[in-house]
């Protein structure tokens, strides 16, 4: 492990793309968490000697210093037992969260928990200035460090600074409603570029800044009155689809893919949905429509199972821990009501699985039910359609996730509309294998064609057009 020094480009997010953990051996190390982002931003990082700064998820109050490893510059922030109470559970996931998926759970505003989001929010930012060279590009991600742009552009105006949204920006009639709605907007324009999933999103927020604050602007451009302008567009983010299209074909993943079938009685479908076990992703209203198409007849438990994987998220967050009882109940009474002998109507996984697993539940999978109430973007179903190289397979999908703006021949749903959803697990099950070829290769070409690459690219390319007489570039991995 050698020291790190000044970086030109650095990330700052909540989390590091490593984990602190205590290894067999009962010392401390540090093991790669697996994710999008990381595998998006390792290759440009490694091209611009870049640092990357964030929580490592646990540990004490003690700050190591930075390391490298595994070639990239790691800058730990410890956040106290309070912090996480109050700024990941509290803030973050308790106010923002819940506010900005469309109140799909109602929001709490708690003074405190705003305090200590500040105070994090100012921590990360001095740790960035220390980091970035002069000139230097940095790129904050996420809801949890909104304030840093402002912070670090009072602390380092000559940086380059970009934000990028990985949630849903709210209408202005929900995001109003927050008490410290003036700060969060002055605090996101202190990027130079600001960067959303979805055109909607980004117009929102050129909206309310024009409500909020009165600053003067221009399609995707807001001018402020020191001269600087911010510009807010959408970057769809996406997944490695090389990456998934490779594991997928491996020997390895195919046999796994078979053990599962075999492992579930060689159903003729298998439905299968992956999620973080959150409130937002509608878990509880798909199985319930996969039941009553059961309890109705239409589906048999012979014919066809529904395998729900439930990765444990956020589990001391009070609405997180009302929705595992919830579901934990609804499946014990479905497969109690429903299933038979060796046959339960769903297979329910309370666990977490390392990409080849996952993998090869997509390649077991002949329908994949993806059904937020709403999402940012839903990776689970562009990695889906990745490995379904072979072109079988069906998506269901939310109207209501990013993803339904560019994985377009997905058999759309609303996940209001329990009935709707049913006729349409209906209509992928008995689906002609042509009709769900044809859609399957379609939405094969727009992840490959539009992969995380690309979009990492796209949005550093952008930020090397902004303020050109100013700063370093950063060089793209691929170019655009
Ligand atoms: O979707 C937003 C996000 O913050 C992702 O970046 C992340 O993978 C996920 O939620 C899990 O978040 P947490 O850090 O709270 O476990």
């Amino acid at each position: 492990m050698s020291k790190p020094g000044r970086a030109d480009l650095v990330i700052v997010a909540n989390r590091l793309p490593v984990d602190h953990v205590t290894l067999p051996d009962g010392t401390a190390g540090w093991r790669r968490s697996p994710g999008g982002l990381v595998s998006a931003l390792e290759p440009v990082m490694r091209a611009n000697e870049g640092a990357w700064i964030g929580w490592p998820g646990s540990g004490d109050d003690t700050e190591p210093e930075p390391f490298v490893e595994d070639g990239l510059q790691l800058v730990p922030m410890y956040l106290s037992e309070e912090e996480v109470r109050e700024f990941y559970e509290g803030f973050s996931n308790g106010t923002l969260w819940p506010l900005y998926h469309d109140l799909v759970a109602k929001p709490e505003f708690h003074r405190e928990w705003w305090d200590c989001y500040v105070r994090v929010n100012r921590r990360f930012a001095e740790r960035a200035a220390q980091i970035a060279n002069e000139g230097a590009t940095v790129w904050v991600q996420d809801y949890q460090l909104q304030l840093v742009p402002q912070m670090l552009r009072e602390l380092r105006p000559d940086l380059r600074i970009g934000f990028y949204l990985h949630i849903p920006f709210p209408p202005p009639e929900l995001f109003s409603q927050l008490p410290w709605r003036r700060q969060l907007l002055e605090g996101l324009l202190g990027a130079d570029l600001i960067g959303f999933q979805l055109p909607g999103g980004a117009a929102n927020f050129v909206r309310l800044v024009r409500q909020r604050l009165g600053h003067k602007t221009h399609r995707d451009l807001v001018y402020l009155p020191d001269g600087r302008s911010v510009k807010a567009a959408a970057f769809p983010i996406s997944i490695d689809a090389a990456g998934f299209i490779e594991l997928a074909r491996q020997e390895s993943v195919m046999e796994r893919a078979a053990a599962i079938r075999e492992a579930l009685g060689n159903p003729r479908k298998i439905f299968l949905g992956i999620d973080r076990l959150d409130y937002t992703k509608g878990i509880y209203a798909r199985l319930r429509a996969f039941a009553e198409l059961i309890a109705e007849g239409r589906l048999d438990v012979e014919d066809a199972v529904f395998v729900q994987v439930a990765t444990p998220s956020r589990e001391r967050v009070e609405q997180y821990r009302i929705l595992r009882d919830d579901i934990d109940r609804l499946v014990g009474r479905i497969n109690g009501d429903l299933g038979r002998i060796g046959r339960p109507a769903i297979s329910y996984l309370h666990s977490s699985y390392p990409r080849e697993e996952m993998a090869a539940l997509y390649r077991a999978a002949d329908i994949m039910v993806v059904t937020p109430y709403r999402d940012g973007m839903n990776l689970v179903a562009k990695e889906y359609v990745a490995c379904r190289y072979d072109d079988q397979g069906a998506l269901v999908l939310s109207e209501f996730a990013g993803a339904a703006h560019e994985l377009r021949q997905a058999y759309m749903v609303n996940p209001y509309d329990i009935n709707g959803m049913k006729s349409m697990l209906m209509e992928a099950f008995d689906a002609d294998p042509k009709e769900t070829a044809k859609r399957m290769r379609a939405m094969r070409k727009q992840v490959v064609d539009n992969d995380v690459t690309a979009w990492a690219d796209s949005f550093l390319n952008e930020m090397a057009q902004v303020r050109p007489e100013h700063g370093k570039t950063v060089r793209p991995v691929r170019g655009s």
